[in-house]
């Protein structure tokens, strides 16, 4: 087959998407495939696509432009298919508030929060401030709801001056922000890989050497471990694999994602985040999850490809 790997762009994640993009690029290869790196210029992307006429798209792009529709919606305009969720999936679960907002709807348990527009938060600073800690409490994270890698994520555990710091710092990144109440427990990943019968892949337990899952800590070797399965009693993973996949299916993710639990004191999953393109480098949380299932590297990059292709569930414009 003949098959473009969309990485790098000029998403805050870039660096991460091209390590993705390569890991994907170099399986394709190995499979056999017909297969080209594009890293997404915005004027050359039409063009590129068109000169090779790929079969599929395999989308390793993370952050914005990429995994936010945006992308998803230049490729159904040109009639390519490509790997992982459609429009509205990607735009949705791109936004951490919005994520949230669905998520309560469907009664799945996320940690309470408040948003907050960069105009609002002018108007009255400490008033602000004030209603996130009588809210949330402290420790309080705020977050800027479209990056990720834990980019213009903050940990704050004083009110005043670090939480002042936290919320100017996160609105560098955009015109609003959140804040959501701090879970303590142990963070737990599920991907999630499939269309219309989505299946939970093994579970993750994260155990970060920096106090918690930063930037540093997600891509510096020794710096995390993946623990599988995670020590959690039987009757929480169960609740964790069916609230990962009824969130799935409510968000209408295809192909693949990965789900952020922290289960609080755990016991109590609570989602943190959906991620609509995973990373996707050989030691990957997806990746290490679906090896410990019997799926290598090549196995699960196919399967993705796979999933794109089937004609009952790859629908343009859904
Ligand atoms: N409510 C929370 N309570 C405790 N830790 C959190 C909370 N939200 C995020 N974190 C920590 O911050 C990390 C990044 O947050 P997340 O919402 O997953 O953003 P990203 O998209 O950057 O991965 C998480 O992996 C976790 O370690
Ligand atoms: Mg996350």
């Amino acid at each position: 087959m003949k098959i473009a790997v969309l990485m790098g762009g000029p998403s805050s994640e870039r660096e991460v998407s091209l390590k993705s993009g390569t890991a994907v690029y170099k399986a394709l290869i190995e499979l056999g495939h017909d297969a080209i790196q594009i890293d997404l210029d915005l004027k050359t992307i039409v063009e590129k696509l068109k000169d090779f006429s790929p079969d599929v798209v395999f989308n390793a792009l993370h952050g914005k432009p990429g995994e936010d529709g945006s992308v998803q919606g230049l490729l159904e305009l040109m009639g390519i298919p490509y790997t992982g969720s459609g429009i509205l999936a990607s735009a949705l679960t791109i936004d951490k508030i919005v994520t949230k907002e669905f998520l309560k709807q469907a009664g799945i348990p996320t940690p309470e929060f408040l948003s907050c527009t960069a105009a609002q938060y002018k108007k009255d600073k400490e008033k602000i401030q004030k209603q996130i800690i009588n809210k949330l409490g402290l420790p309080v994270v705020i977050k800027a709801p479209t990056q990720g890698s834990t980019i213009g994520v903050y940990i704050v555990r004083q009110a005043g001056e670090e939480l002042a710091a936290a919320i100017e710092n996160a609105l560098k990144y955009e015109s609003r922000f959140m804040a959501e109440a701090y879970l303590d427990g142990p963070e737990i990943t599920a991907p999630v890989i499939g269309n219309d019968q989505p299946q939970v892949l093994p579970l993750i337990e994260i155990v970060s050497h920096t106090g918690f899952y930063d930037y540093e800590a997600k891509y510096t070797p020794g710096l995390s471990e993946h623990i599988i399965p995670p020590r959690l009693p039987e009757v929480v993973i169960s609740q964790i694999n069916s609230l990962a996949r009824q969130a799935y299916t409510i968000a209408g993710c295809r192909g693949f994602a990965r789900i952020d639990f922290i289960v609080a004191q755990g016991q109590y999953p609570n989602i943190i985040e959906i991620n609509s393109v995973p990373g996707m480098t050989a030691t990957s949380l997806v990746p290490d999850a679906a090896r410990a299932a019997g799926l290598d590297f090549p196995a699960l990059v196919q399967k993705i490809i796979d999933l794109a292709l089937n004609p009952e569930t790859f629908t343009f414009f859904s």
